[in-house]
């Protein structure tokens, strides 16, 4: 299969989808690869890096789309790079549930949408846990620094000190983003309130980490809880789908002046109402004096982790597609989870739901 690997162009994204580990893997078998020149720069993989093993290096995006059967992206496509994928593959995050204008032109150019993020094996998301690791540290790292009054924010010490009280962390939705940030706020010192609404979930964290606070997730519970929070971490998901919307703008009224919603959500178009996607460049924003941090690519801060990190996962996936085309991905069931959109029809439920679009089942397409 001729696959094309694409610089991403979103604001400061500076991943790349396939590393040169990948692109010998898929070489090796009969593949061939035109990488956009300076696509994995950011990563610390050179043109040489890639030229040295046998891809292909292209001087524009619109080559690497024109001579490419497949698209490896990191990032959801923009419009004009969805023309330029008609009839064509794209495997990618695609987060559809967050735009239904991407979902339509995706349909409307006959695109064969494949995303990392609607595959779940063994109720985990095996190509988002990578990524969601780094997104979950981060959020709180990156929250930490939003509480130092020179930085706009309320002016705490997350660990508080001997004489004075730590900040008080609650992170709703407690899966792989929730835990690592969890991790991180306990090792912090922070004092921690961890809400999901599996309790089976719960109870293993509390017998596992016992200084954390743990409660089943309620419109009642979190109301109660506002008041005393410094840092909120959304991090709730429904695969594929619209995350509930866990925190409303009349909720905001019951925070202190300065504190801080950090929504690793957004990707999938957010948990909370005043959420809206914002860049590493411009990341947060104030409704009603609550600071909103809702940076929509939060592991490309750290490229060199995030890209590695990402094709360790990705890569079998890619592979197995390469491979097998079409014909295999309707003879694997896993593989076939991450099929969204296919001859102008759309083939992932939750994505239907979310923009009341109409919905076909892969099996019948
Ligand atoms: N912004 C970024 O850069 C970035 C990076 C990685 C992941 N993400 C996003 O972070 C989110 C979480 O990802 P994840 O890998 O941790 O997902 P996950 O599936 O591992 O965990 C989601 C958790 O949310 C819980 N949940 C669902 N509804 C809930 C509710 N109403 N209240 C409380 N908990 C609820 C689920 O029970 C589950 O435990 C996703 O939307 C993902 O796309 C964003």
């Amino acid at each position: 299969m001729k696959i094309g690997i694409p610089k991403e162009i979103i604001s400061q994204e500076y991943r790349v989808s396939v590393n040169p580990e990948t692109a010998k893997m898929l070489l090796q078998n009969s593949h061939e690869l035109f990488v956009q020149s300076g696509a994995g720069l950011d990563s610390g993989y050179s043109d040489e890096d890639y030229s040295n093993i046998g891809c292909t290096i292209v001087d524009s995006a619109p080559e690497v789309f024109d001579k490419s059967e497949m698209i490896v992206k990191v990032k959801e496509p923009s419009l004009q790079e969805v023309e330029m994928l008609t009839n064509k593959v794209i495997f990618t995050y695609l987060h559809l549930s967050s735009s239904k204008e991407l979902t339509e032109k995706l349909l409307e150019c006959n695109v064969t949408g494949l995303a990392y993020e609607t595959v779940v094996v063994n109720n985990q998301t095996p190509m988002l846990k990578p990524m969601s690791e780094i997104a979950g540290r981060l959020s709180l790292l990156d929250s930490i620094e939003l509480l130092k009054k020179s930085k706009g924010g309320k002016g705490k010490l997350i660990a508080g000190t001997s004489l004075a009280d730590p900040a008080n962390v609650l992170i709703i939705g407690g899966g792989i983003v929730g835990i690592n940030a969890m991790q991180m706020s306990l090792g912090l010192g922070a004092s921690t309130t961890l809400l999901d609404v599996n309790n089976e979930l719960l109870n293993n964290v509390k017998s596992q980490y016992p200084a954390v606070n743990v409660a089943e997730s309620s419109e009642t519970v979190i109301k109660n809880l506002l008041p005393m929070i410094d840092i909120v971490v959304g991090a709730v998901l429904t695969p594929g789908g619209k995350p509930p919307t866990v925190i409303t703008r009349d909720m905001l009224s019951l925070m202190e002046p300065k504190s801080i919603l950090s929504d690793v959500s957004v990707d999938q178009g957010g948990c909370f109402e005043t959420s809206k996607p914002t860049t590493h460049g411009d990341p947060t924003y104030e409704v009603d004096n609550i600071i909103h941090y809702c940076v929509k690519n939060i592991p490309s801060a750290v490229p060199f982790t995030a890209t590695n990190a990402l094709n360790e996962a990705t890569k079998p996936f890619i592979l197995k597609f390469a491979n097998s085309g079409l014909h295999g991905l309707f003879n694997d069931d896993k593989l076939l989870m991450a099929l969204n959109t296919y001859k102008g029809k759309l083939t992932n439920q939750e994505v239907a739901e979310a923009h009341s679009l109409s919905f076909t089942s892969p099996d019948s397409v």
